[in-house]
């Protein structure tokens, strides 16, 4: 390794090297450390509804199938025949009971009947014949995750058996995500994708995106022409505004959000679809019902956030799940999945559609913006000179204070630098290799436990 490491991030000084955003050593070094081992966003159930369907994932580099087995089970294998690793699904997404492989047609299962042990090699041509009955097919079979977990329908895995539980790995960060998950009328789950997942590529580091939407909100200016516009559901701006919103940072996770801190008093309804009638009544009756089920409880609301390292997560509007696969140190493929309440009125479902395709992807306006930022940035880091000068993230440095009700976060207010500073920190500790033990000791060293 020709770059050192320890002088790549020094949140202390709030100062980042632009290597991170265009190095082939660091990008491999991440492959190596950060995705083969940290939770990784793969999907959601409801894009696998029946038995044998499956969703062509991404984790990292790595292609990876997410299919529901014959036993109901979802499984996330990889995309890659064992034989001579020719990619098995090359469709987005489909049904078949047998993954097989068209280079020389071996087959691979998730059947139950055929074989106990999900993506086994079945099928072999010339088994008896050419490999004499000798090959071991039940060492050859479709490598599995380490760990899979089902969130409230996100589907969710990791390469590594010993990385820690989904939820620990998550924190508190949990409620944030559960605020986009669930029902909204306060009810646990109840989302669904809708419409497609938008896939598009862009001229940009990874982590330029996550660190945009873990708690960029000094970056509003750039979407001024939009808020002039008026995209929003609202009808004005380009969402309707988030009430109190603090940028809250898990600093010992590196995940980060733009929200409310904990709260439990809804207070008034305020309109969110004024120009669509039906929506508008879908949402004034679920803020009533979400009054009682709610009542005297603890709950957020955040527009943005981002789980550590690539997946960000946007409660409010547009209510989406974005993740940012690296191609390379200066290509990343965007995805986004678009929920609404399972149950909500075709209408409003179209109302949230036509929304959400003004707001977001390549064509979206506000998306736009966000991609042309992003790609000039990461193109100046290329650069001789300007690839040694580091990026600035001292804004409120040093004035970190605890946020009550959720363990190990910290804030500075509305804007702040604090949650991408804590970001880096964490991706250097993954980087440097540093193991699961020696990782959770430092979050926890960072929460004073
Ligand atoms: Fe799949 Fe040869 S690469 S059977
Ligand atoms: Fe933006």
């Amino acid at each position: 390794m020709s770059l050192s490491l320890d002088k790549l991030v020094d949140a202390e000084a709030g100062m980042v090297s632009r290597e991170l955003f265009v190095s082939q050593e660091l990008f491999d070094l991440e492959q190596e450390y950060l995705f083969s081992r940290a939770w990784l966003f793969v999907g959601h159930e409801s894009l696998v509804p029946n038995p044998d369907d499956f969703f062509v994932s991404r984790m990292g580099t790595d292609s990876v199938i997410l299919t529901r087995d014959r036993q109901n089970q979802i499984q996330v294998l990889l995309n890659s025949c064992t034989h001579r690793g020719m990619k098995l699904c090359r469709e987005d997404q489909g049904n078949t009971r047998i993954f097989a492989c068209p280079y020389h047609g071996w087959s691979f299962t998730t059947d139950g009947k055929l074989s106990p042990i999900p993506g086994a090699l079945t099928g072999v041509p010339g088994l008896k014949k050419h490999y004499y009955g000798e090959l071991d097919t039940s060492a050859w079979r479709l490598r599995r995750v380490g760990k899979l977990v089902n969130y409230k329908g996100t589907i969710w895995a990791t390469w590594d058996p010993d990385a820690p539980d989904f939820e620990e790995y998550l924190g508190d960060m949990r409620l944030y995500l559960d605020y986009a998950l669930d029902h909204r009328d306060g009810s646990p789950g109840g989302s669904e994708v809708i419409a497609g997942v938008q896939k598009w590529r862009i001229g940009t580091n990874w982590k330029i995106i996550a660190e945009n939407f873990n708690g960029d909100l000094y970056h509003d200016i750039s979407h001024r022409s939009v808020d002039t516009i008026g995209i929003g559901p609202g009808g004005k701006g380009r969402r309707d505004p988030t009430p109190e919103r603090t940028s809250i940072s898990f600093k010992h996770l590196g995940h980060g959000v733009i929200g409310r801190a904990p709260y439990d008093t809804e207070g008034p309804y305020r309109p969110l679809f004024a120009n669509h009638p039906e929506a508008e009544a879908y949402y004034r009756s679920l803020h009533e019902k979400r009054e009682v089920l709610l009542a005297g409880k603890v709950r957020v609301l955040h527009s943005v956030g981002a789980i550590f390292p690539n997946t960000s997560v946007h409660g409010r509007q547009p209510r989406t799940i974005g993740v940012f696969h690296p191609i390379s140190p200066t290509e990343t493929e965007m995805w986004r999945f678009f929920l609404v309440d399972k149950d909500a009125p075709q209408a409003v479902k179209d109302a949230h559609r036509h929304y959400y395709l003004r707001y977001s992807g390549p064509g979206g306006m506000t998306e736009s913006d966000d991609t042309e930022n992003w790609t000039y940035a990461t193109q100046a880091c290329k650069g001789s000179i300007a690839r040694k000068m580091p990026f600035n993230y001292q804004m409120g440095l040093g004035h970190a204070q605890p946020v009550p009700g959720l363990r190990g976060a910290v804030t500075t207010g509305e804007f702040t630098e604090e949650n991408n500073r804590n970001y880096y920190k964490r991706w250097s500790q993954f980087v440097r290799g540093l193991s699961w033990d020696e990782l959770m000791a430092a979050s926890r060293a960072e929460q004073g436990v």
